[in-house]
């Protein structure tokens, strides 16, 4: 009898489950109310005294190792079965972290910026709905003056003095109400003109805008500061000035830079001209000046504006501006390794 116990205990010791099902038929075959323990202790009142010790202490053995068992596979299956609910499979591959990439409206902006800050200019900036003498009248241009139709303006509602900023010339207006010269700053932002969406132009769009201010400021200055800027950012310093027009600039001109003709795309962008016009500049009218708290008869500056989207479509070769604002990820990803 004791040896049978004694089997029974190398049994139980031997004895692994990989499921609950498995424990639990274990349990109810030793522990169960007609299970083999009880039936051994049934039995004991008929073993011989001599041996009631040590069958006693064999059958209490073999109690507790089957107890311990059936606790032990108990622990580890809910363990596992804790693991898969809460981690899931902990061998299964990681999923790789999908990285964003910058948007390449972002990517120019910042490269201009920088270009910018190496000679000493700083950043502003303001709202995107601004009031009629932000946008147009601090700028010389008042009410019914004919150049305001050079910008087609979204108006806010029906209040015709709350629009959405047609350029950032508005931020220009807020920096010189803020501060006397010397003035060094360049002011990035989003603009909005009222014009059909087409592949090269839309109804929203971003600039950057410049402007110095300082005792002695000429023509001469604003030419050297852009011959510096096309040569950073495109590499190419030969650039040209056209006579233009601006309310807020007198003189006013257009800026051409010359991007040559080597490719069949020089050709499409320049029109055959190998000529390619990236911004609006002049020196900052006095009116202007005067309107905004700054002295014209002791300081003089310069202005110029540019759009960001022109250039990004220029500088990555995107054949629609459209495409800017689509958010579609599989043109977007195509600028991760840029800055
Ligand atoms: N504000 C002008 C525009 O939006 C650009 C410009 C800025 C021109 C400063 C001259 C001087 O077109």
């Amino acid at each position: 009898m004791i040896e049978t116990l004694k089997k029974h205990i190398a049994e139980v010791e031997k004895f692994t489950a990989d499921n609950k099902e498995a424990v639990e038929a274990f349990r109810i075959k030793y522990l169960g109310k007609k299970g083999l323990l009880n039936e051994f202790f049934a039995e004991f009142k008929n073993v011989p005294n001599e041996l009631k010790k040590e069958f006693g202490q064999t059958i209490n053995q073999l109690k507790s190792a089957a107890t311990e068992k059936v606790n032990a596979l108990k622990a580890e299956l809910e363990n596992t079965s804790e693991e898969a609910g809460v981690y899931g499979d902990l061998t299964r591959p990681g999923e790789a972290l999908e990285l964003g990439a910058r948007h390449p409206i972002s990517i120019v902006k910042n490269q201009i910026i920088e270009i910018f800050s190496r000679i000493g200019f700083n950043v502003s900036e303001g709202p995107e709905i601004e009031d009629d003498w932000h946008n147009f009248t601090a700028l010389n241009l008042p009410e019914y003056h004919p150049a305001r139709d050079m910008q087609d303006t979204f108006f806010i509602q029906t209040d015709p003095d709350i629009l959405l900023r047609t350029h950032t010339s508005s931020v220009q207006v807020r920096y010189m109400e803020n501060n006397q010269p010397p003035i060094r700053t360049i002011s990035p932002g989003r603009v909005y003109r009222n014009e059909a969406i087409s592949a090269r132009s839309h109804c929203f769009f971003h600039q950057v805008e410049g402007l110095y201010i300082d005792e002695d400021v000429s023509f001469a200055d604003l030419k050297q500061t852009l011959q510096f800027f096309t040569q950073e950012l495109f590499g190419k310093s030969k650039i040209r000035l056209r006579p233009s027009y601006f309310p807020f600039t007198e003189p006013s001109a257009e800026v051409d830079v010359y991007w040559g003709l080597e490719t069949e795309t020089d050709y499409k962008m320049t029109k055959g001209t190998g000529w390619l016009e990236i911004m609006g500049c002049g020196m900052v009218d006095p009116n202007v000046l005067d309107n905004c708290g700054i002295d014209s008869k002791k300081y003089s500056g310069f202005a110029f504006g540019m759009g960001i989207d022109r250039i990004a479509l220029l500088l990555h070769q995107i054949s629609d501006i459209r495409l800017l604002s689509e958010n579609d990820v599989r043109f977007l990803e195509q600028f991760k390794s840029a800055l």
